[in-house]
């Protein structure tokens, strides 16, 4: 262009030398060109070589309007969206015509032309429904030494009115609502950038309010999206960068009529319904226990728990068991637990090991001929054992059970003072020894069952009230 000028302004006749004259008459005749070119493109009438053609496009509801220039400077193409919505129509070519009037100057500006510039535009539409369009017009330019420059431009439109809707109206004016997007965006922006491997950046002067105000809806309604061109939001090396934000990571947020016109906005999570207050009685517990059985009034005990909903458990002494195998049976079957009570009732601890490993070993294998399975619960008969009792328990996967109330109903064979004995000693988690071999246990069980049930207790197995056991431990 200088070259140009210094040799079209001495528009001097003094100079006679004819291929002077010939260079200057021709360079101002170019020039002339250039400028009338130039006073076209501002007046937007086309260039002699614009062509320009219309087209269904993809999308249902619009059309395209292609414009072309194809010459020796530059090689354009330029689809612009045509919607049944003239203000919408209005505003996109707007923008796209700034753009291509931009890039027209610095073509009519620039001197060499090894090959033409290039631009291409055209759109895309990710959302098109009967309220709500989101468009996305793609810009490249390749103006021959500078980095070919890949822009956006996008709006998401009320389709009615044709109004561009902002992240502000989408949010109804929520500062929180706005908070909760910039955040997500970030977030995406973050992990986008970690995918990639680029160096971290400090978003927060970036991302805000006014960067975000346009966006689009992608993902049939179900995401908002930012797609950024090179150098956009971002420093330039970070490339092109689309930020995407799930509309269900955020829905809580976009509860609004606005926002529910435009996308699918999920219903907010029902509320969770608070737990209902667990009536402290229900975490009062109590293991019932019966030893020395099964004997002639086990029967009736199981009539008087099943009565009272009451599960129990039972430390069966081996060598009584097969004569009352349908007594296991129905203990089995009504949900109570079945332990081991020692084959003779000796002082484990007193005993060889030989007998320690037979008093065991006999009576699981009774109850297991009378129900199919073996105990994993024993009570050592007197409470008595030591560790060498317990290792024997724990090569057996069994554990021991004690109990943490004594009733002493084979001391006192008095049902009345039985059943004191065991509500004055019953708390949460209490483990109440009794004796199914004797009528008066066995009848002291409806009073204990009645005063304790008033008392808020319930009545379950050792495996339920104590839960998962170490083999060889000892509980209560
Ligand atoms: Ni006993």
């Amino acid at each position: 262009m200088r070259i140009q000028r210094k040799k079209a302004k001495p528009k001097s006749k003094k100079l006679f030398i004819i291929i002077p004259f010939l260079i200057l008459l021709f360079s101002a005749g170019l020039f002339g060109i250039y400028f009338l070119n130039q006073s076209h493109s501002r007046q937007t009438t086309a260039p002699s070589d614009e062509k320009y053609y219309f087209a269904d496009s993809k999308y249902s509801g619009i059309r395209s309007k292609f414009v072309t220039r194809d010459n020796k400077r530059e090689k354009v193409s330029i689809e612009y969206p045509i919607t049944e919505n003239e203000k919408i129509n209005r505003l996109i070519s707007e923008s796209i015509d700034k753009i291509d009037r931009d890039f027209q100057n610095t073509v009519l500006l620039a001197t060499v032309f090894d090959k033409p510039m290039t631009e291409t535009i055209g759109y895309q539409v990710t959302h098109n429904t009967s309220e709500a369009l989101s468009i996305v017009v793609n810009i490249k330019q390749d103006m021959n030494g500078a980095h070919p420059a890949s822009m956006t431009q996008f709006w998401t439109f009320d389709k009615k009115s044709g109004e561009v809707v902002g992240l502000a109206d989408f949010t109804e004016q929520s500062d929180e609502a706005a908070e909760a997007i910039i955040s997500a965006a970030k977030n995406s922006i973050s992990q986008t950038i970690k995918q990639r491997q680029q160096p971290e950046i400090d978003l927060n002067e970036i991302i805000n309010k006014e960067a975000l105000s346009n966006f689009i809806i992608t993902n049939n309604g179900n995401a908002l999206a930012w797609p950024l061109g090179q150098a956009s939001l971002l420093p330039s090396s970070y490339g092109e960068l689309t930020i995407t934000v799930p509309i269900s990571s955020v829905s809580k947020y976009l509860q609004n009529p606005t926002a529910r016109k435009l996308a699918n906005i999920p219903e907010p999570p029902e509320p969770k319904p608070e737990p209902a207050p667990t009536p402290t009685v229900a975490n009062k517990t109590i293991a019932l226990t019966f030893d020395d059985g099964p004997g002639p009034y086990t029967e009736k005990l199981l009539d008087i728990l099943d009565k009272y909903d009451a599960k129990a458990t039972f430390f069966l002494i081996g060598s009584k068991v097969s004569a009352r195998a349908n007594t296991l049976r129905r203990m089995q079957s009504r949900g109570h637990q079945l332990g081991n009570h020692s084959w003779s009732h000796p002082e484990l601890n007193k005993v060889s090991a030989e007998q320690l490993a037979n008093e065991i070993d006999q009576t699981n294998n009774a109850i297991n001929q009378a129900v199919g399975t073996k105990p994993n619960i024993i009570r050592p008969p007197y409470g008595a054992f030591n560790r060498a009792v317990l290792e024997q328990f724990r090569q057996r996967g069994m554990s021991a059970i004690v109990w943490s109330v004594d009733t002493r109903d084979w001391a006192d064979r008095n049902s009345e003072i039985v059943c004191s004995r065991a509500v004055a000693g019953a708390r949460n988690g209490a483990v109440i020894l009794m004796h199914d071999i004797h009528p008066t246990s066995v009848n002291a069980v409806p009073c204990i069952l009645d005063s304790l049930k008033q008392q808020g207790y319930s009545f379950v197995t050792v495996q339920n009230l104590i839960g998962d056991m170490t083999p060889g431990a000892a509980y209560p």
